[in-house]
């Protein structure tokens, strides 16, 4: 049974509101490009600039806060690989917002500092595994024994009580293994997010789409997997961060935005298109509403929408101006990726003969 057609929660309702205002409630800040791993398709493409220093942090997360931000996602590169990182994630509490972290685990193998992140109250630890056995996990991350420590971090999470959701992006090293990934989730009581989307680097270099598994594996995935591996939940017919039914396709701009570690602002961490520098401006208001970049994403969220409103095949598909940037140079182009999925999708729904609009089974 999925999301859809369920009651309309106090939250859902906030969301949907915002998204229809383009109030902002939560972002991204990535607080540094450094790493522990070595990941052959990390989309992060530092420019060799010098990153933030620790009082400008503060000085943006303050505004941040100001703007009224409710939810701020550390992230990075590897977060933890900031040398004042519990700083940073201190003062983002100190502030009022609640705290996500997005890490690779492998420092929190380290009781100690399972410890240290337990006492800044995060609202939620995002940890990827990128397979179930150490060869998957490191054909990626290329680091020996990266498998073992980041188990060890969701083992002690755990054990803490932290809440935890994992992430698994789908490659060709780990595409036969999902349902060992999920069983890993399963011990622990986690949920993990199959990513079944690869994209190109943020400079537009396109090498991380060779690690995509091939358009059968998507098939068999869309048709049969997913369904199994979320309880029952169908596919996705849009995306997470739009409501079903709203006018844009996405709540980039809307929703949330995305820092980078040079103090940059974008509409989202998949859509690279600089609004400003948030060093360089008093508070965020001063950009959210006259910014001509936010207007035309906006916009172009709306284009889209309308493009795939036209399609007869256009409510299957979830879609990202960003993956359609960077990938074919215009944010409305429908790439092979998209529509591949959308075929696939619509097949499942077919298959199970589901043809009303709240995505409910009818036969
Ligand atoms: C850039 S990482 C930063 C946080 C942390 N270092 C980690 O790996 O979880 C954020 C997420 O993006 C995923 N990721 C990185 N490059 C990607 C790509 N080209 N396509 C899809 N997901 C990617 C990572 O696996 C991770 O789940
Ligand atoms: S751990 Fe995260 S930031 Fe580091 S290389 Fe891998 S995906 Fe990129």
């Amino acid at each position: 049974m999925g999301d859809q057609g369920q009651g309309k929660t106090a939250y859902r309702s906030m969301v949907e509101t915002a998204f229809a205002q383009s109030v902002p409630l939560s972002a991204q800040f990535e607080i540094t490009y450094r790493c522990n791993h070595l990941c052959t398709f990390c989309y992060n493409s530092p420019t060799g600039q010098r990153e933030l220093r620790t009082p400008q942090i503060f000085d943006i997360l303050k505004k941040v806060s100001d703007f009224g931000v409710l939810y701020l996602t550390l992230t990075g590169g590897e977060p933890l690989c900031h040398r004042d990182f519990y700083k940073i994630a201190g003062e983002v509490r100190r502030l009022g917002m609640a705290l996500r972290i997005y890490s690779n685990g492998y420092l929190m193998s380290d009781p100690k500092v399972v410890e240290k992140i337990m006492a800044l109250k995060p609202l939620e630890v995002e940890i990827s595994l990128h397979g179930a056995r150490p060869e998957s996990h490191e054909a990626l991350t290329k680091i020996k024994g990266s498998f073992d420590k980041t188990v060890q971090a969701i083992e002690l999470l755990s054990r803490a009580g932290q809440k935890v959701n994992l992430k698994c992006p789908i490659t060709r090293h780990n595409q036969d293994e999902l349902f060992e990934v999920r069983k890993i989730a399963d011990k622990y009581g986690y949920y993990v997010t199959f990513d079944p989307v690869i994209t190109p680097k943020d400079d537009g270099d396109t090498g991380p789409l060779s690690l995509r598994p091939d358009d059968a594996f998507f098939t068999r995935y869309w048709e049969e997997d997913y369904i199994k591996l979320h309880d029952g939940r169908l596919p996705p017919r849009a995306n997470h961060c739009a409501p079903e039914g709203t006018e844009a396709v996405c709540g980039a701009a809307r929703t949330g935005f995305t820092l980078d570690p040079y103090g940059n602002m974008f509409p989202c961490v998949a859509f690279r298109r600089k609004i400003g520098n948030l060093l360089e401006i008093d508070k965020i208001e001063d950009i959210w509403g006259d910014s001509p970049v936010l207007a035309q994403v906006r916009g172009l969220g709306v284009d889209a929408r309308d493009k795939l409103n036209k399609r007869e095949d256009g409510k299957y598909f979830t879609f990202c101006m960003g993956v359609a940037e960077t990938q074919l140079g215009d944010p409305l182009a429908i790439y092979p990726q998209a529509e591949t999925n959308a075929r696939a999708v619509r097949q499942a729904y077919e298959l199970l003969k589901i043809e009303d609009e709240s995505g409910k089974k009818s036969a």
